[in-house]
């Protein structure tokens, strides 16, 4: 729902600034200002934020004595209830992993799979990127989505396994060509002197995979992620959240889990 239609306001009362697609419609490419945000006046986080409490809308309830005995159902039930609602981009996860000084990181990534009972959670990530080499020191990971229209969280912690290279292999496969060629190029988040220098890169990995179609990027890794505990949050607008945390006990293959309230 539109900020405007919940009558919020922005800073003083007054309506939200645009946003950085507003007019796009009207303005031709070279009638845009490249750095919509260059024009605004300066202004303050909290005066941004003035007004605009979180989760201020009709928000869906969660009736966690119906919840199933296993994370799984529900997680699946609340992604098609959030894909039915206009949530955009709801298979993509924070992954939060720690690196060998012990400093947390975290990024987003896209939510592969989930077995069906909610244990493992499947992304695909360059075992040579940080969070690849901070996987391969330390295989535990937080896995984290929010979903604003429903004010929805589902937080997921447990361990990480690399899955064999042709699991790896066959799931690249599956990837679009423009995904492969950025795989292909390869060296995330090295520094990059020049975007031409990228740009060299692609040309050549494109090539490569038009003369090697089924070519796979060296260090493309599939993890999955085993979990310990599934919590599924429902915010609510009078802050009363309701919360159920699903805690294993079984083994991966033969899970059990238990299910706990817990306070908002
Ligand atoms: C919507 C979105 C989806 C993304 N999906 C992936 C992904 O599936 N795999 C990936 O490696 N990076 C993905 N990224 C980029 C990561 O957030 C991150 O910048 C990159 O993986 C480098 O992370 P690292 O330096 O911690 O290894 C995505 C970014 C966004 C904004």
């Amino acid at each position: 729902m539109a900020a405007e239609e919940e009558g919020l306001t922005g800073p003083g009362g007054t309506t939200p600034a645009p946003g950085p697609g507003a007019g796009r419609e009207q303005g031709r490419e070279q009638d845009r200002e490249p750095c919509p945000e260059a024009r605004s006046e300066p202004r303050s986080v909290p005066e941004l934020m003035l007004g605009r409490p979180p989760m201020t809308r009709p928000l869906p309830g969660f009736d966690t004595e119906a919840a199933p005995a296993e994370p799984g159902p529900l997680f699946v039930d609340w992604l098609a209830t959030a894909l039915d609602s206009g949530v955009l981009d709801p298979q993509v996860f924070t992954l939060s992993t720690v690196d060998a000084d012990g400093l947390p990181d975290a990024r987003v990534l896209v939510l592969r799979d989930v077995d069906a009972a909610g244990t493992g959670w499947v992304f695909s990530a360059a075992a040579d990127s940080p969070k690849g080499r901070q996987l391969a020191d330390h295989p535990a990971a937080a896995l984290t989505v929010y979903w604003p229209q429903l004010g929805r969280q589902v937080r997921v912690r447990g361990t990480v396994e690399r899955a064999a290279d042709q699991v790896a292999a066959a799931e690249f496969a599956t990837r679009s060509p423009a995904a492969r060629i950025g795989a292909l190029v390869g060296r995330q988040s090295e520094p990059l002197a020049s975007p031409a220098e990228y740009e060299e890169a692609v040309t050549v990995a494109r090539r490569r995979l038009e003369a090697t179609p089924d070519a796979v990027a060296a260090g493309h890794a599939v993890y999955t992620l085993w979990a310990h505990e599934v919590e599924f949050w429902q915010g609510d607008a009078e802050r009363h959240h309701v919360r159920l945390r699903y805690t294993r006990t079984g083994p991966v293959r033969t899970p059990e889990w238990s299910r706990t309230l817990l306070w908002p």
